[in-house]
């Protein structure tokens, strides 16, 4: 990512974009060693490095808040020992650190939020909040009514009784169904799980919304940086200011 230079010295904190154009043309400001006295020049965040009267910068970290479609196949993760591609490869052009906002598994796809703001990523996945996440599930058979309501309700799984849930039956195949399921915890598998506590396999997951987020028309493999509405509407439901 690129940035002007004034812009950035700015955002270090060094004063006013006035006064760093001033700074600027005195030649007391280096980028990557070397006095530069051009008011346009524009500098890679990822790699200059920029003085003021030889004294280095660390600008305050910006936060960004990212929704990316994840497919099938990645990691969720910033790295992986064996090697495998992770949901940070897919951030081609993001020069600042970010992490994910809670895990899809390897072999779902869909709305995964990365962000370097660690408060709303903690409140987000924590159950107290209650944040809604929505996904598609198509699972091999057709589940009963009867079967379904003990997923609506809540249901016993390793690691206790899952919260009650939305589950709405969008369409089914010869073989398969298609479910909406809705729930506002974060277990580890715990779509899969829950279906396979009532006997059915899925076979294919995606996450299609958080809170009022939703995929829109973002390809699968794609990122796009969330609205200033959109990050404020994720503040107001954890109840972050
Ligand atoms: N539930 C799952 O089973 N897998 C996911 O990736 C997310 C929710």
């Amino acid at each position: 990512m690129e940035e002007r230079l004034q812009k950035f010295m700015a955002r270090a904190g060094v004063g006013s974009r006035r006064h760093c154009e001033e700074l600027i043309k005195e030649g007391r400001v280096k980028v990557n060693g070397k006095i530069v006295t051009e008011l346009g020049t524009k500098i890679d965040l990822s790699k200059d490095t920029v003085e003021v009267d030889d004294k280095p910068l660390r600008p305050r970290e910006e936060r960004l808040y990212i929704a990316l479609n994840k497919p099938a196949g990645f990691i969720t993760s910033v790295t992986d020992k064996y090697g495998r591609p992770t949901v940070i490869d897919l951030l081609g052009g993001v020069s600042y650190r970010v992490f994910p906002v809670g895990r899809l598994d390897f072999d779902t796809e869909g709305l995964l939020l990365l962000t370097n703001d660690g408060e709303l990523a903690f409140r987000l996945t924590h159950p107290r909040y209650k944040v809604k996440k929505e996904y598609i599930a198509e699972v091999e058979g057709h589940p009963s009514d009867r079967e379904l309501v003990n997923l609506r309700k809540g249901i016993m799984l390793e690691d206790g009784m899952t919260a009650p849930a939305k589950i709405k039956v969008l369409r089914q195949t010869r073989s398969s169904a298609v479910i909406d399921v809705t729930i506002h915890e974060e277990r580890k598998r715990q779509v899969r799980r829950m279906f396979q506590a009532i006997g059915y396999r899925v076979i294919t997951l995606k996450r299609v919304a958080i809170d009022g987020l939703d995929l829109e028309d973002l390809p699968v493999g794609n990122f796009r940086h969330l609205t200033n509405k959109e990050v404020d509407m994720l503040y107001k439901s954890v109840r972050l200011r």
